[in-house]
């Protein structure tokens, strides 16, 4: 019998790959070849190994330094762009940029005080934190405040970025991780390893000496350090009901928050049923204040912002720090309104931000960063890649990576495997031992708890799956030849804040 219409149309339904909703606008061709491999060893030994100081444009193949910033914009964003108000003053991208965040974020990101301001645009998110903290650190006192050799003040989190942490640092707070039991244990199958840990958190909070220690509970969704992991729906509910319960303030980092919505939808029965966009804001409704990094969910190269909610904790326990924050934005941005950006970046952001909770952009792209985890899986015929895969890049376990190789902690295997891996035209970063670690007393020691992984993260809208096929057999030949790959010394660096992207090393 002969399918009719009907039939033909279900049939379809059952086809297992899927076109990515969206196709390429504009392409830009690389002035270097996959071939020119005694190019790019010579171009590495002469930045001294670090990968940061590779130039960009001779890497053909996948460059996944970062997710940040390197996004590929729409024709809708760029066609933003050329409308773009360049006013000193109240631009029309600082009305619709406003607008949106209570479009994308929910009604309580209104500004309805006449008098005061509650987003603060900064060129990036750390000029964010770095506004922020200064400013608490001042209504606080924070340097002057001591216990012993510790600062007074604890800024709890399921885990800071280390542009945060530094932040924290530099005004004098102690950053302190409360990464999740399922992370720490390294579970493989546990959906949700970005959340707090709870139990951690109420012990700080409960104790009515170390609360008072405690400005701001913070949340990073997804969680980056811990491995761009997703916080659960549930989880930002019961901090924000233990920070709520203690009177205690409750912010985000929300550079990914989309895609932290994704994994709620998907995975979450308290979100079955609902847009990403719908997700959004129910996880939106529980914070007191947020900073974003527009440059990864944002959808732009260059932006970031601060944004109150003037009914909440934050604005009550801190009266005077909008008043305080528009002062530092004058500083050191430019006037409010355009917060250190051109006018016409504020119209991308607007437009980006509508793009990103599109539900099938979301699945094509986590599905793509799943695949390219998978492909090195199977690459190297053994599990490397950190489970489960989170949104924005795959992470290289180096302990088992290097687990059978001789190579010490402080042979850097991490920052070799970077290397080497730009010789075959792709770059990753090392974020393990030695980004993270220190020297103590003239030796090294490893963040607490021990992180050292490679990442890959996947820039938006950019790379095909063949790109990231071939950075995924790169891994292969090198897992292969692990026992062949040599350690570093550093040459430039070691002792020095954020050596990651300063050092330099050399092969021994
Ligand atoms: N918070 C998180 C969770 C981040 O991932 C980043 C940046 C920032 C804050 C700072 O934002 O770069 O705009 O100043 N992460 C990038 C990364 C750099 O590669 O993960 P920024």
């Amino acid at each position: 019998m002969r399918f009719t219409l009907d039939d033909w149309t279900s049939e379809f339904g059952k086809a297992q790959s899927r076109p990515r909703p969206y196709r390429n606008a504009a392409v830009s061709f690389r002035p270097s070849s996959i071939d020119d491999r005694e190019l790019r060893r010579k171009l590495l030994e002469q930045g001294g190994l670090n990968v940061f100081k590779f130039p960009a444009a001779m890497i053909p193949g996948c460059d996944l330094l970062t997710d940040s910033g390197t996004t590929t914009m729409t024709m809708k964003q760029w066609s933003q762009l050329l409308l773009g108000d360049e006013s000193y003053g109240s631009n029309e991208g600082y009305f619709e940029f406003k607008n949106q965040i209570v479009e994308t974020f929910g009604p309580q990101w209104e500004n309805r005080d006449r008098d005061q301001e509650n987003v603060f645009i900064f060129h990036q998110g750390r000029a964010a934190e770095h506004g922020l903290f200064t400013c608490m650190a001042a209504i606080l006192g924070a340097p002057g405040k001591r216990v012993g050799n510790e600062p007074f003040y604890i800024i709890p989190s399921n885990g800071h970025f280390d542009t945060t942490q530094a932040n924290i640092e530099a005004n004098c707070f102690e950053a302190r991780n409360l990464f999740s039991p399922d992370l720490r244990a390294k579970d493989e199958t546990s959906l949700f390893k970005g959340n707090m840990d709870l139990a951690q958190l109420e012990a700080l909070l409960a104790d009515p000496m170390t609360r008072e220690r405690i400005p701001v509970v913070y949340m990073t969704i997804t969680n980056n350090t811990g491995g761009g992991q997703p916080v659960s729906l549930a989880n930002i509910r019961a901090t924000a009901k233990l920070c709520r319960g203690y009177e205690v303030p409750f912010l985000f980092d929300a550079c990914r928050f989309a895609e932290n919505a994704w994994f709620n939808q998907q995975n979450e029965p308290l979100c079955k049923g609902k847009s990403v966009a719908e997700v959004v804001r129910l996880m939106f409704e529980h914070v007191d204040g947020f900073h974003i990094s527009l440059k990864k969910d944002g959808l732009v190269n260059i932006g970031g912002c601060l944004v109150v909610n003037e009914q909440g904790l934050l604005a009550k326990r801190y009266p005077e720090l909008r008043v305080m924050l528009v002062g530092h934005q004058i500083l050191v941005e430019g006037h409010p309104t355009y917060g250190g950006l051109a006018g016409r970046d504020l119209k991308g952001v607007v437009e980006g931000l509508k793009t990103i909770v599109y539900g099938e952009y979301l699945t094509h792209r986590i599905n793509q960063v799943r695949k390219f985890g998978a492909a090195i899986d199977e690459q190297c015929d053994a599990s490397v890649v950190v489970k489960p895969v989170g949104g924005h890049a795959i992470y290289l376990d180096l302990d088992k990576f290097f687990a059978r190789t001789k190579l010490r902690d402080d042979q850097f295997p991490g920052i070799s495997l970077t290397a080497l891996l730009l010789i075959a035209g792709h770059r990753m970063c090392e974020l393990g031992v030695y980004a993270f670690g220190k020297m103590v007393d003239g030796k090294e020691a490893p963040s607490d708890p021990r992180v050292n992984n490679v990442r890959a993260a996947v820039p938006r809208l950019c790379y095909e799956d063949t790109d990231l096929l071939s950075a995924a057999e790169a891994v292969g030949i090198l897992y292969r030849r692990r026992d062949e790959i040599p350690g570093v010394e550093v040459v430039y660096g070691q002792d020095r804040p954020m050596r990651h992207f300063i050092s330099r090393f050399r092969f021994v």
